[in-house]
């Protein structure tokens, strides 16, 4: 969890009691004793909140879910916060930034920085969405933590996450925290599943919040789905261009990916059912990484053609327009078996 998720779960806990302190002093002037606040836990409030998961996967309920069942729960109960992607924001980013916490640009998602996927799993069973923590079932947390691991290349879109397999995946930063030795900790909790408290060994606290201003200044927001103006079976790039955007994509892009990343089942997983728009958005206002926006939204416009292209949808007379307004109108779907 970020520091800033664990100063909020820490006022959760205060709060309440500030308040209550506030209410008191007032009350207490004007001499009426406080009482009755609040009321006593019950056990089965108390089983609710209870369980923690532990790294190892301690705790963990029946029940399961793949990333392609996850993503219609993501579009609707995370996205809005945390970017269509995971990279957007406005909230904490959930996927990308691998491999740059020993650098300058260091990100803190869950790919990057997580060590362990059962605490996805905990953290997102307690505590989001955070409008509604606790309000997703089992089988819910298995398919959105799923797609939260695919969004980060962790996991397969069809890989089953269960019990069984969750503990099993091997996050990239796994290696990237110590346990801390003090044992007055572990005497202070009493409580053997509990998870070993973890301390940052290779990462400055402060790199976060400099870091992470810039990346999706612009996002996206969750789609709103206005009136579809045709989708892509109907010819809406032309072969010129979407060559134009081959020739860039091999330029720019293809130092850092494969085209076979934005195509076929992946691409199914990630984009159909989604508009062109917020495809040409994640890559105009995210990309290349190292300086997002820097091609004309001609240029990003054909490379959204290329990538149209391969995966089969058919050329046309007209080129793909780069207003951003036309695009949100027009739909990926799938394309019908052959
Ligand atoms: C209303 C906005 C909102 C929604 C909806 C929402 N989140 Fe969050 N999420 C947040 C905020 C804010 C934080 C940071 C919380 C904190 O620091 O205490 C956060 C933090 C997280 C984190 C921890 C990130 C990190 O590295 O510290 C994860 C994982 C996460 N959310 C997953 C989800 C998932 C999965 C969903 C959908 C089931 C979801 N969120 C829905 C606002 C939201
Ligand atoms: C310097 C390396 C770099 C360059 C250059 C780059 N990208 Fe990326 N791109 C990334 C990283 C890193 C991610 C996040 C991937 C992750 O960690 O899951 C990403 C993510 C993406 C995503 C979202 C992932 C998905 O599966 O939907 C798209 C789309 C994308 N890039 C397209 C492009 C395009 C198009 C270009 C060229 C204009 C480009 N990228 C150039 C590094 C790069």
């Amino acid at each position: 969890m970020s520091e800033r998720g664990a100063r909020a779960a820490l006022a959760v806990v205060v709060l309440p009691v500030v308040w209550a302190g506030a209410v008191a002093a007032q009350t207490s002037a004007g001499g009426t004793a406080l009482t009755n606040l609040g009321s006593p836990a019950t056990p089965e409030e108390i089983a609710d909140r209870d369980p923690i998961v532990g790294p190892g996967g301690e705790g963990l309920p029946a029940g399961s879910g793949t990333a392609a069942e996850g993503r219609a729960l993501y579009d609707r109960r995370c996205a809005a916060c945390h970017g269509a992607t995971g990279r957007e924001g406005p909230d904490d980013r959930l996927a990308g930034g691998q491999g740059s916490l020993a650098g300058e640009g260091a990100r803190k998602t869950v790919g990057s920085y997580w060590p362990a996927a059962t605490t996805l799993w905990d953290y997102v069973n307690r505590a989001m969405p955070f409008n509604q923590p606790g309000s997703l079932a089992p089988d819910e947390v298995y398919a959105v933590v799923a797609y939260v691991l695919y969004l980060n290349g962790i996991v397969g879109g069809d890989d089953l996450i269960d019990a069984g397999t969750l503990p099993r995946i091997e996050m990239p930063n796994r290696d990237g925290f110590v346990p801390d030795p003090r044992p007055d900790l572990a005497e202070a909790s009493g409580r053997a599943r509990r998870p070993p408290v973890a301390v940052e060994a290779r990462v400055a606290v402060e790199a976060r919040v400099a870091v992470e201003a810039p990346i999706g200044a612009a996002a996206p927001r969750a789609p709103a789905a206005p009136p579809s103006a045709g989708s892509v079976l109907d010819g809406v790039f032309t072969a010129a261009q979407a060559s134009r955007g081959e020739r860039t994509f091999r330029e720019v892009c293809a130092a850092c990916h494969d085209p076979g990343e934005f195509s076929g089942g992946r691409f199914r997983i990630g984009w159909v059912g989604r508009p062109v728009g917020e495809l040409f958005e994640t890559i105009s206002t995210l990309m290349p990484e190292a300086d997002p926006g820097s091609l004309s939204r001609g240029e990003y416009a054909a490379i959204v053609a290329y990538l149209l292209q391969l995966n089969d949808y058919p050329a046309g007379d007209a080129d793909l327009p780069s207003n951003g307004r036309a695009l949100g109108r027009l739909e990926i779907v799938a394309r019908p078996a052959p």
